[in-house]
């Protein structure tokens, strides 16, 4: 095993780079050595680039490894408490309670609630918009209309700006090698939780008396569900923004494959059963696992030991910090041929899914419990875009910004253009009439 232990001037230096948006000194060190030891002031972190032993950190979970300390922290002050920022005993309890929502069957029946709120923001004339904002407005009104059954644009434009201006700074403090003494993000985090937290009081109190199926209803009926929505709202919306996103940029500078997805979606009429998708749709599917090989939205998964383990035949100490980074495994020389390259096609021909470096919603117990409505929503989005409209997309260059998500960095355009035929076609195959007055009057 190729071991590498970084001195401190270093490890500070590659931090700052990270911190700058630049991934490059991260994937050098990483590829040329199977295990990367960072010395920081009075924090030592490691980062395992080697599939030999990746299997046996995920083994490790919840049992010597738990959530980052610092991480958890931080997202406990502004989601509150719940799946995302529990660990051991109080997160099985989350985690089963919530297990239902994401099951095969229920995210069936969710398909045209999903596409309602897909239709409703494509179609409230937003012709030149800004592609990440009219992304995260649509996963954001997804979770909403799920959870309460109505959720209104302005509710999702609140959580989407208190969600950014929380987590942004909060990431920085994250991974900054000095310890705070104060906390000045204490006022605006409080501003915004109580922002977000408002919005979503009133919407379960309002889904808990609503005719409307909603899963408040179903899986939160009696107890105080806040802090458990919030963590959901903050993990499934920008991870799902930024790969379509992502997906829609790579496809303005891949013209060949967007016009071949744009035939392979058209010549289908509906996205119905998630099991079908695979033969229904492969060159789309393909695209949406490359680019969450390329752009993995949960680039670095952290976790410290709560005690010393065993990991291959190196030995780690309680209170290491450990950085599980899809990133660095999937755009990996020792794994991938071309890893910069954004081609679908790989994952038709090398079977790359069997491969163990691929992990974009995780290994493991904790894996993302979300995966299948992420996916579902991104294929109803595509699937919707491609059928109803013309699209461009700023095309030029666009950097990496790696926060909590990773985003791009700065703003891409999207212009869209109506296709000319009279009437809009959803995922679920639904006809609809155009509604653009509709809902611009509301
Ligand atoms: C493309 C979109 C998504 C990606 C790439 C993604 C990725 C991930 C990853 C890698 C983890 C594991 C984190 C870790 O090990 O520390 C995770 C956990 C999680 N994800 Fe997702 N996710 C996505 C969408 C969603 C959606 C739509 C939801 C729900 C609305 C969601 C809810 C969660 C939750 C609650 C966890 C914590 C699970 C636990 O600790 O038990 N995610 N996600």
């Amino acid at each position: 095993m190729r071991k590498c232990a970084v001195g401190i001037l270093d490890s500070l230096s590659l931090l700052r780079k990270i911190k700058r948006g630049d991934l490059s000194a991260l994937l050098d060190i990483t590829n040329e050595f199977d295990i990367v030891m960072l010395n920081l002031p009075g924090q030592k972190v490691v980062i395992p680039s080697s599939v030999d032993l990746l299997y046996d950190f995920f083994k490790a979970d919840q049992k010597g490894l738990v959530k980052t300390p610092r991480a958890q922290h931080y997202t406990r002050k502004a989601m509150g408490v719940g799946l995302i920022s529990t660990d051991k005993e109080e997160w099985r309890e989350k985690r089963n309670a919530c297990r239902g929502i994401f099951n095969t069957a229920e995210l069936n029946g969710f398909t045209s609630t999903m596409d309602d709120a897909i239709h409703f923001l494509f179609s409230s004339g937003r012709v030149n918009a800004q592609l990440d904002v009219v992304m995260a407005s649509i996963t954001i009104n997804v979770i909403g209309r799920l959870f309460f059954g109505d959720f209104s644009d302005e509710d999702a434009e609140k959580i989407r700006i208190s969600v950014t201006k929380m987590m942004e700074p909060t990431f920085r403090r994250m991974i900054s090698p000095v310890p705070f003494l104060v906390d000045p993000l204490n006022i605006r985090t409080s501003f915004y939780r109580k922002q977000m937290f408002d919005v979503l009081s009133a919407n379960i109190i309002s889904a808990r008396r609503s005719p409307k199926p909603n899963l408040i209803r179903k899986y939160f009926a009696e107890n105080d569900c806040v802090e458990d929505v919030a963590n959901l709202f903050a993990a499934g919306y920008e991870t799902t923004a930024s790969a379509t996103v992502w997906l829609l940029y790579e496809l303005s500078r891949n013209e060949g494959i967007k016009r071949r997805m744009r035939e392979e979606l058209s010549s289908i009429e509906s996205l119905e059963d998630y099991h079908k998708l695979q033969m229904q749709i492969p060159l789309t599917i393909a695209c949406v696992k490359e680019i969450l090989r390329l752009y993995p939205p949960a680039w670095i998964l952290g976790r410290t030991s709560t005690e010393d383990i065993l990991i291959g035949d190196m030995k780690i100490d309680s209170n290491t910090d450990v950085v599980l980074s899809p990133f660095v495994f999937h755009r990996s020389s020792k794994y991938w041929d071309k890893p910069d390259l954004f081609d679908p096609y790989r994952f038709f021909n090398d079977k790359a899914l069997e491969h163990k470096y691929y992990f974009p919603f995780g290994i493991g117990i904790r894996s993302c419990i979300g995966e299948k409505l992420a996916l579902l929503e991104i294929y109803h989005i595509l699937f919707y875009l491609f059928n109803n409209f013309e699209f461009e997309i700023d095309s030029k260059k666009v950097a990496m910004n790696p926060h909590f998500t990773l985003k791009p960095a700065g703003s891409i355009h999207i212009q869209l253009k109506p296709k000319k035929n009279e009437q809009q076609i959803t995922g679920t195959g639904t006809i609809r009439r155009p509604t653009l007055e509709r809902d611009l009057s509301k």
